[in-house]
């Protein structure tokens, strides 16, 4: 491909993409937070994300459930064996059929996905009167803002602006579309006890836990960057190469 046609491709390709993002940010308010995940080489800042666990853990798992993760997923947030056989032990759940046809009782395993706050939808919708705590497994990918939305929604919680009716039992939000939500404000400065120097505050636990929200969703995230950046720069070493033979050898025909 020549230098012209490479040109076009890319003024093509950037034409196509430029309202394609523009249109992505018009969507609500969303707060933009500057995420160590985020660009090119982002990792995941692990004690974020153990603290994050813990919100999720101590609040969060009361009402939504993470079905498609386990509990030895979480070595991924730096615990070792014996500290997630202790987290999963701290669950029961039903297992079963035994020998004699008897669904019985038992604690967690590693192998375990993370032990649902309710045995199904109705049950779920019914102690929230009626709105459904969604999954939050994938809830990250799932929302436009990613998140920028799940810290929003978080902290977005105030009184409705004059002329705003907000039906009895729910909430206003700010970055809930419609921003009526069914969800009370559910972190309050101080509720949780970090073991770090983290501030105990509302601001940093949405962080925390939109911080695992996102590892939940994209766990291979910082390999898939790695491979990334690795195949970069074999193509970028194998371009220069390429272009240095092909000197070679055209110089021999002139
Ligand atoms: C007492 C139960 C309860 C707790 C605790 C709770 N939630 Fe919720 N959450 C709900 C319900 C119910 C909804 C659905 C709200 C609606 O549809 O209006 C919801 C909705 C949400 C939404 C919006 C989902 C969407 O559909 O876009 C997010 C984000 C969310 N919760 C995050 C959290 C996080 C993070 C925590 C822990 C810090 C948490 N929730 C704790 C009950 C709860």
């Amino acid at each position: 491909m020549t230098i012209k046609k490479l040109a076009l491709v890319t003024c093509v390709a950037l034409s196509v993409l430029s309202p394609l993002s523009a249109r992505a940010a018009e969507g609500g308010h969303l707060p933009k937070l500057s995420w160590s995940f985020e660009g090119f080489a982002g990792t995941y800042d692990r004690p974020s994300l153990q603290r994050g666990f813990k919100v999720y853990r101590e609040v969060c798992a009361a009402c939504h459930s993470m079905d498609k993760v386990y509990y030895r997923d979480l070595t991924a947030l730096g615990y070792n064996e014996e500290q997630i056989k202790a987290v999963a032990g701290e669950y029961t759940f039903i297992d079963g059929p035994n020998d004699e046809g008897d669904m019985f009782e038992r604690s967690g395993r590693p192998s375990d996905p993370f032990k649902a706050p309710y045995a199904n939808r109705e049950q779920a919708m019914y102690a929230n009167n009626g709105a459904y705590p969604p999954d939050m497994s994938l809830l990250v990918k799932a929302r436009h803002g990613g998140a920028n939305y799940i810290y929003g929604i978080l902290t977005g919680y105030g009184h409705a602006p004059e002329g705003h009716e907000v039906p009895e039992g729910k909430h206003w939000n700010a970055i809930m579309p419609g921003h009526i939500i069914a969800m009370a404000p559910p972190l309050q400065d101080g509720q949780i006890t970090y073991d770090d120097n983290a501030p105990q505050t509302v601001d940093q636990y949405a962080k925390d836990v939109a911080t695992f929200l996102t590892w939940a969703s994209e766990p291979h995230m910082e390999e898939r960057k790695r491979i990334g950046i690795t195949a970069f720069l074999f193509l970028l070493v194998f371009t220069g190469v390429m272009y240095t033979v092909k000197k070679k050898l055209w110089a021999k025909l002139h």
